[in-house]
């Protein structure tokens, strides 16, 4: 049976740097609670006119290029994303027709944070079928303009990023490489305790000025409780995935974390007893772009930290649903 394994990775981020002293001019916040308490120093943010699928489009180009495919040698997209362009349809199809492969199947999924790792179950469950061998797998985001940047917002506004990450996985039948296993959680229990309210299909109508008067229109977290679960989740999917397959945490050459927050990945780091060298955050230049974050790192990561082939790395995340999964794969 062919498993999936990564043939590139490409990234994309906009070019404006917002610096967390930036954002002491919109709210009241400051450089220093904001690096003691997330690890962030600065995020990008889109200029107008950026759509999510161009940066989508910019990372996937990118990917390709390394790969050394053209766009017509994708044979399925798989788009993740909490913040299209539009309700419907989804970045799939707009990422389609830039990339200029009518006839390409795009599907959409969400899963925020947990996005690139459940579209990673996707892409290597239809590879292992049969039923594709040349995927192309998008995390993209663009929170900024989505974030309440006044003092009422500022739990959530200083958190976020915006970007793009691509990876292109295809069909091997090389020993030893590929994904292993990729495990996937949910407890819509936690649903609204990270959540965009509004709009919503469930309000008549859907968007009302009320909403944006009453902030629902904006990320809401509670923080803690957020924090408390990640720091279980993802350690506990990776013991899992390492002990189901015969594995332990000295064998891995990486670990990736969901760039939440660097003081989650470290509890992570800490709970696992990994080394510094065993784990890759950027999360300090990129702010959390949700669905993009993984690839994002993982593409530094895998340079940074001179991943060879047959090495071992681990994927873990955790998000708005609550959502959690994990993956371990043979670079
Ligand atoms: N600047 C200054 N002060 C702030 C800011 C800010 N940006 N945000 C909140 N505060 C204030 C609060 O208002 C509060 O003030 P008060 O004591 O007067 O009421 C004080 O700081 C402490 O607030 P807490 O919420 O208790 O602070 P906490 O230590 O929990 O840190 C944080 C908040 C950073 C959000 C933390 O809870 C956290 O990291 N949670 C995890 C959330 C996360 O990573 N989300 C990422 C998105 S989801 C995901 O990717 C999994």
């Amino acid at each position: 049976m062919p498993r999936a394994a990564f043939a590139a990775l490409g990234s994309f981020v906009p070019d404006r740097v917002v610096t967390n002293d930036e954002l002491t001019r919109h709210m009241e916040t400051s450089d220093a609670w904001i690096q003691e308490r997330t690890g962030i120093k600065e995020r990008r943010w889109v200029r107008e006119g950026t759509e999510n699928s161009d940066l989508a489009l910019e990372a996937s180009r990118r990917a390709l290029a390394r790969a050394g495919w053209e766009a017509k040698d994708v044979e399925a997209i798989i788009y993740a994303s909490l913040s299209p362009d539009h309700m419907f349809p989804g970045d799939g199809c707009f990422l389609n027709a830039k990339l200029g492969v009518p006839g390409v199947p795009a599907l959409d999924i969400r899963n925020q944070c947990s996005g690139f790792v459940y579209g990673l179950s996707i892409a290597d469950a239809w590879i292992r079928a049969g039923v594709y061998r040349r995927v192309l797998l998008v995390g993209s985001e663009i929170h900024s303009t989505g974030l309440d940047v006044s003092t009422r917002g500022r739990d959530t506004a200083v958190i976020f990023g915006d970007g793009a990450s691509a990876a292109l996985l295809e069909a091997t039948e090389e020993p030893g490489r590929g994904v292993l296993e990729v495990e996937l959680h949910a407890d819509g229990r936690s649903a609204r305790d990270l959540f965009c309210d509004a709009p919503g299909s469930m309000y008549h109508p859907r968007v009302q000025a009320a909403m944006i008067e009453a902030g629902s229109i904006y990320p809401r977290m509670e923080g803690q409780k957020v924090f408390k679960n990640a720091i279980v989740r993802m350690p506990e999917v990776v013991r899992g995935l390492l002990s189901r397959n015969g594995l332990t945490t000295r064998d891995l050459k990486l670990l990736v974390p969901h760039q939440a927050n660097l003081r989650i990945s470290q509890m992570v780091q800490r709970s696992l007893e990994l080394s510094d060298d065993q784990v890759w955050n950027n999360i300090q230049k990129y702010g959390n772009t949700t669905a993009a974050s993984i690839p994002l790192a993982l593409e530094e990561g895998v340079e940074a930290r001179g991943v060879k082939r047959g090495d071992l790395v681990a994927l873990a995340a955790f998000g708005a649903g609550f959502t959690w999964a994990g993956a371990l794969l043979r670079w």
